[in-house]
């Protein structure tokens, strides 16, 4: 049974962020070990990483968090379309993240060797269950095409995929990608989904009001059958859903 998924709807932008900053934090706060946080990344992402470091919880963080990616462009972490480098400026540095701490994703490698290369991370750092290894947390973002990671419209094999990591490919650039599959993003124990701004309505609503006959898109394919599903939306992404008018 597919646990419901939560949507909370808060504004501007900046205050969705820092609540989905809170739900990481006061995980955080309560764990008797570190926690394992997978982030995407996108503009949105850097709301969430301005309000971790907003958050006064420096050494909390510092401490307790594991940070990996959901996906990344493959390129040097030194690109300006790294995620990795995204968050290095944003978040680890502010942060001072331990690099022991840090296990990104290697997009300067061939991507079918990087992908394999992950997974074996994976395997041996994060908690194994029944379905394979766990996340604590993963952040995803959605893209106005509704995909979610580097999940695009079209790709029907990744949802039945046994992989952990896979490589894809952005449908409207060409740029090559590696992403955790859906296969390992349901399987965690939280997925929060943070969407802002008014280019998002439409694909909200496409989701989470999706109405017969409409396509499944791969944002609105992410489930946590063992976990908790939060979709946290600014006023202006969530303008097209039941109940907002
Ligand atoms: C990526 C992201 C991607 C992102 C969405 C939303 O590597 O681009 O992981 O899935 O989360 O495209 O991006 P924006 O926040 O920039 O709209």
């Amino acid at each position: 049974m597919d646990t419901e998924k939560e949507i909370l709807i808060f504004q501007p932008a900046e205050e969705t962020a820092r609540r989905a900053a809170d739900l990481v934090i006061s995980r955080l706060s309560a764990a008797t070990r570190p926690l394992h946080l997978a982030l995407s990344g996108g503009a949105t992402a850097l709301l969430l990483f301005r309000a971790l470091c907003a958050a006064d919880t420096d050494e909390l963080l510092r401490e307790r968090l594991r940070l990996w990616w959901v996906d990344e462009r493959c390129v040097p972490p030194d690109h300006r379309d790294s995620n990795y480098g995204a968050a290095r400026q944003a978040l680890l540095e502010p942060l001072r993240i331990p690099t022991g701490h840090v296990f990104r994703m290697q997009g300067e490698l061939e991507p079918d060797a990087a992908a394999p290369e992950y997974e074996a991370q994976l395997g041996a750092q994060l908690p194994a269950g029944p379905l394979g290894p766990v996340f604590d947390m993963i952040f995803l973002g959605m893209g106005t095409d509704g995909h979610t990671a580097s999940l695009f419209p079209g790709d029907e094999g990744v949802f039945t995929s046994r992989r952990l990591v896979t490589t894809a490919v952005h449908p409207a650039n060409g740029q090559k990608r590696l992403t955790l599959t859906p296969r390992t993003i349901n399987n965690a124990g939280l997925v929060f989904f943070l969407v802002c701004g008014a280019d998002k309505a439409g694909m909200c609503r496409r989701i989470l009001n999706r109405l017969p006959g409409e396509p499944l898109l791969p944002a609105g394919r992410i489930r946590t059958p063992r976990g908790r599903l939060v979709w946290l939306l600014d006023g202006a992404a969530a303008a097209g859903l039941a109940g907002q008018h």
